[in-house]
C-alpha cells in the first residue's frame, strides 16, 4: 500500500513537474476543441462495440423464451439483430474515421509546433549547456520531444482510454442486469489495474534509466561519426569498442530487468484475473440455476469479461510503453533551462561600443579562478591586441564579453548598459565575433556570409568577401558563392573557412569586432592584406584581436 501511495505521489510530482507542463500545456491549449473531439469519438465506438455482444444476449434470451420456434419468428429476430449489428458497425466505423480525420488535422501541426518550440528552447540554452552535452544526445532529445509525445498520445487515445470507457460501459450494462455481478466486475477490473500500477513505479525508474543509456549511446555514436579523422588515423577501435560495449551491456541489463518486471506483473495479473474470472463464471452458473440471470446474461457477461481481460493486458503493455516514453521526455526536458532574464529589448539606437570592465573575476569552477580583478576600459574605435600563453584565459575572456559565460564577480558594461540586461538582438548588433574554431553551416558560402546580416545585398557580400580576401577563391569554385561547404565547412581548407568567417563578421557592421586567432590558419601575406583592409575600412569600429603572432 505504501508503495502504491509513493507511486501516486510520484505521479502527482510528475504532473506538477513545471517544466513538463510549461512545455506542452500552452501548445495543447491551442487545440482544446480538437482534443475534445478526439476524446469524444472513442465513446461512440466503445458504445457500439459493447452493444454488439449485448444484441447477442437479447437474441439468445428471445430464442430461449419461445418453446415452439417457428421459422419466420426466428428469422425476424435474426434480421432485426443483424440490422442493429450493421448500424452499430457503421457507427463504429464513422466515429473511428472521424477520430482519424481530427488526428490528421491536429497532430502533424501540433508536432510542428512542438519542434519549433523545441528548437527555440534548445537555442536559448547557454553556451555551457552545449559544451556539456554530446551532439547526438541533444539531437535525440530534441527529436523525442515531438516523437514521444505522439507515441504517448496515440497509445492513450487508441488504447488505454477506449479500454477504460469500454470497462465503464460494460459495468453499466452488467449493473442493469444484476448488481452483484456488476460489483464483482468492478473489483475484478480494479484489481487487474492495481497490479499494473503497483509495479509501475519501478517501471518508470527503469524506463528513465533506459532512456538515459540510449541517449548516451546515441551521443557516443554521434561523437564517433563526427571524429572520422581521428578514428581513421588512429588504431583506437579497441577503446571505442569498450565504450560502446559498456553502454550496450548497460542497455541490455536494464531492458532485461524491465522485461522481467513486465513478465512478473503480467503473470500475477493473469493468474489473479483468471481465478476471478473462473469464480465469476461459477457464480454465473449458480445465478442461472437460481434464475438470477438469463442464458443471454450469462453469454454477455462472459464475453465482455474475456474482452476486457484481453484489453487490460494490452493496456498494461501500452502503459509500459508510455512510461518509457514519459521517461524519455523527462530526460529530454530536465536539463533545459526555461529561466528568462529581464532583458531590455529596445534596440539601442546609438551604438558606439564603449566597453567598461569593472573588477571582473571568473573561473569555470569556484575552486580555480582564471581571471582575477580585471579592470579595463575600451573606447570606441580602439584597436587592441590580447596576448598570453595557451590556456591563460584569452578565449574565456571573450566568452564573458559574448555572454557565453557569466562573471563570478564584477561587471561588464557596453555603452553604459549592463551586459546581462542586453537582449540577444542588441548584443548581436554590438559584437561580431570570429571564433578560434570556425563555425560554418552546411549551407552555401553565400548563405554562410549572409548570416552576418540578413539585410545585406549581394554587393555587400561581394564587398566583404574582397575585404576578407576570399572573393577570388570563391569565384574559382565551380559553383562559386553557391558552393555548399559541408558540415562545419569540411569541404574547405582551414584558411578558407577562416576567411569566410571574417567576411561574415565584417558584413554585420557591428561596432565591436572580436577576432580570436582568426588568422591562425592563414599565411602572413593573407593575414597582412586582411588586417590592412580592416584597419582602412573599419576606422570607427572597436577591434579586439587575439593572436599568438
Ligand atoms: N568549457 C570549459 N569548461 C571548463 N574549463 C574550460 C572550458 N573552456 C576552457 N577551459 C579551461 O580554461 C582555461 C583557459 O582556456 P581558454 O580557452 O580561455 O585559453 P586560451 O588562452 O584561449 O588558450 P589558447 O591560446 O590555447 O586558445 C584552460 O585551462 C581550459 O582548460
Ligand atoms: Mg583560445
Amino acid at each position: 500500500m505504501q508503495k502504491f501511495l509513493i507511486f501516486w505521489k510520484r505521479q502527482i510530482m510528475f504532473k506538477k513537474s513545471k517544466i513538463f507542463f510549461d512545455f506542452y500545456q500552452p501548445l495543447v491549449k491551442k487545440y482544446t476543441l480538437h482534443f475534445f473531439g478526439l476524446f469524444l469519438m472513442p465513446i461512440f465506438w466503445c458504445l457500439a462495440e459493447t452493444f454488439a455482444p449485448y444484441i447477442i444476449k437479447i437474441v439468445i434470451d428471445d430464442l430461449s423464451q419461445i418453446s415452439n420456434q417457428n421459422d419466420s419468428y426466428v428469422i425476424n429476430i435474426l434480421v432485426r439483430a443483424t440490422t442493429i449489428y450493421i448500424i452499430l458497425m457503421l457507427i463504429m466505423e464513422v466515429s473511428l474515421r472521424l477520430c482519424n480525420v481530427i488526428w490528421i488535422q491536429t497532430i502533424p501541426i501540433l508536432k510542428a509546433d512542438i519542434k519549433e518550440k523545441g528548437i527555440t528552447i534548445f537555442q536559448s540554452q547557454n553556451y555551457s549547456f552545449f559544451n556539456s552535452h554530446l551532439l547526438g544526445d541533444l539531437v535525440t532529445k530534441f527529436r523525442s520531444l515531438s516523437h514521444s509525445f505522439e507515441q504517448i498520445f496515440s497509445q492513450v487515445l487508441y488504447g488505454i482510454y477506449p479500454t477504460i470507457i469500454t470497462a465503464i460501459i460494460v459495468f453499466c450494462f452488467i449493473l442493469s442486469i444484476n448488481t452483484f455481478f456488476a460489483v464483482f466486475f468492478f473489483f475484478w477490473y480494479c484489481g487487474m489495474n492495481f497490479i499494473t500500477y503497483y509495479f509501475a513505479e519501478k517501471s518508470i525508474d527503469l524506463a528513465g534509466s533506459q532512456a538515459r543509456v540510449e541517449n548516451k549511446l546515441t551521443g557516443h555514436v554521434g561523437d564517433l561519426f563526427r571524429n572520422t579523422i581521428a578514428t581513421k588515423t588512429f588504431w583506437s577501435h579497441g577503446l571505442d569498442k569498450i565504450i560502446t560495449e559498456k553502454l550496450q551491456k548497460e542497455d541490455v541489463l536494464i531492458s532485461k530487468k524491465l522485461e522481467w518486471l513486465n513478465f512478473r506483473t503480467d503473470s500475477l495479473r493473469s493468474l489473479s484475473s483468471l481465478i476471478m474470472l473462473a469464480l465469476m463464471m461459477a457464480f454465473l452458473a449458480i445465478g442461472w440455476q437460481k434464475k438470477w440471470v438469463t442464458l443471454g446474461d450469462f453469454s454477455f457477461i462472459t464475453a465482455a469479461c474475456f474482452y476486457i481481460r484481453r484489453s487490460a493486458w494490452m493496456s498494461s503493455v501500452q502503459l509500459l510503453f508510455i512510461f518509457k516514453e514519459l521517461g524519455i521526455i523527462e530526460e529530454s526536458l530536465k536539463d533545459l533551462s526555461t529561466s528568462k532574464i529581464q532583458l531590455n529589448n529596445n534596440l539601442q539606437s546609438k551604438k558606439t561600443g564603449h566597453i567598461v570592465i569593472n573588477n571582473l573575476c571568473f573561473g569555470y569552477d569556484n575552486a580555480h579562478s582564471l581571471l582575477k580583478s580585471v579592470n579595463l576600459e575600451i573606447l570606441p574605435g580602439d584597436k587592441i591586441g590580447i596576448f598570453g600563453a595557451s590556456g591563460s584565459g584569452k578565449t574565456s575572456f571573450l566568452y564573458l564579453l559574448l555572454r557565453f559565460c557569466s562573471p563570478q564577480v564584477g561587471s561588464i558594461k557596453i555603452d553604459g548598459a549592463d551586459l546581462d540586461k542586453l537582449s540577444k538582438q542588441n548584443l548581436n548588433f554590438y559584437i561580431a565575433y570570429v571564433p578560434q574554431q570556425t563555425s560554418l553551416f552546411h549551407r552555401t558560402i553565400y548563405d554562410n556570409i549572409k548570416y552576418g546580416n540578413i539585410a545585406a545585398t549581394r554587393e555587400d557580400i561581394l564587398h566583404v568577401s574582397k575585404l576578407a580576401n576570399c572573393h577570388e577563391f570563391i569565384e574559382r569554385l565551380e559553383d562559386g558563392y553557391n558552393t555548399f561547404v559541408g558540415e562545419n565547412g569540411v569541404k574547405l581548407s582551414g584558411g578558407q573557412r577562416q576567411r569566410i568567417s571574417i567576411a561574415r563578421a565584417l558584413l554585420s557592421k557591428a561596432p565591436i569586432l572580436i577576432f580570436d586567432e582568426a588568422f591562425s590558419s592563414l599565411d602572413t601575406n593573407n593575414e597582412n592584406k586582411i588586417l590592412n583592409n580592416i584597419l582602412k575600412e573599419e576606422k570607427k569600429s572597436t577591434f579586439i584581436l587575439i593572436s599568438h603572432r
